[in-house]
């Protein structure tokens, strides 16, 4: 598995786990400035330990949809260049604010990821990476109206909740509908269910589709 710049396996209690280096943020293990990123408490970290071909080299620009108290994304903002974090709840965005006061270069956005429009004037319109965790109903929709934001070679990392979309249908083709809308505005380069890390999950790795 090919990691990032500024991700390593690292040991931790005894388990080998991945690990960025920063300032611990929600009750991490840490191994001297290491802070593990367990698989388990993150999609992303998950679609990283099953190989996925994120195309991350460490130090990319990124944007950060549905960043709640910024488990994930202040591990991203660890290794990674600017980082947009959206998140339109209140209450965990106070406490991803404890995030950002450690970290220069990630920047906080009290903004409904359904309204791209509303952070357009203070997100660069040449993203490298647009993560997306958002666990809501229209995940895939959400992906599309924030393609606007990423280079023509940037990379979408998106986590579908198959339970978020529709609780009654089978997870497989609750995936498959998702991805119809999401080859609207991007060819999809791999999927993979994050199972046992993350149930009825899929981690999909997209680029921008060519106009
Ligand atoms: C599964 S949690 C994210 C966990 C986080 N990505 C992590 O790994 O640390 C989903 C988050 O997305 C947020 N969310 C859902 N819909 C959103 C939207 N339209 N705009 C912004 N945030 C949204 C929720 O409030 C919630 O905090």
């Amino acid at each position: 598995m090919t990691l990032p710049d500024g991700v390593e396996r690292r040991t931790f209690g005894g388990d080998d786990r991945l690990a960025t280096k920063g300032h611990p943020v929600y009750g991490e293990p840490t191994d001297g400035d290491w802070r593990c990123w367990d698989a388990r408490r993150s999609k992303l970290a998950a679609m990283l330990e099953h190989g996925m071909d994120t195309g991350l080299d460490g130090g990319e620009t990124v944007l950060y949809l549905g960043a709640a108290s910024g488990t994930t994304v202040s591990h991203v903002a660890d290794f990674s260049g600017p980082t947009y974090a959206v998140e339109f709840a209140p209450r965990p965005t106070r406490d991803l604010l404890d995030a950002v006061d450690a970290r220069e270069n990630l920047f906080p956005l009290l903004k409904d990821a359904r309204k791209p429009e509303t952070y357009a004037h203070v997100v660069e319109s040449d993203v490298e990476v647009l993560v997306q965790d958002v666990a809501t109903r229209g995940q895939a929709r959400v992906a599309c109206e924030n393609a606007r934001f990423l280079r023509e070679d940037g990379r979408l990392l998106l986590a579908i909740k198959a339970r978020s979309e529709d609780v009654a249908s089978d997870p497989e083709t609750v995936f498959e509908r998702a991805l119809d809308t999401l080859r609207e505005g991007y060819e999809i380069i791999e999927t993979r269910r994050l199972e046992p890390f993350h149930v009825d999950h899929l981690g999909v790795v997209a680029v921008p589709r060519k106009v």
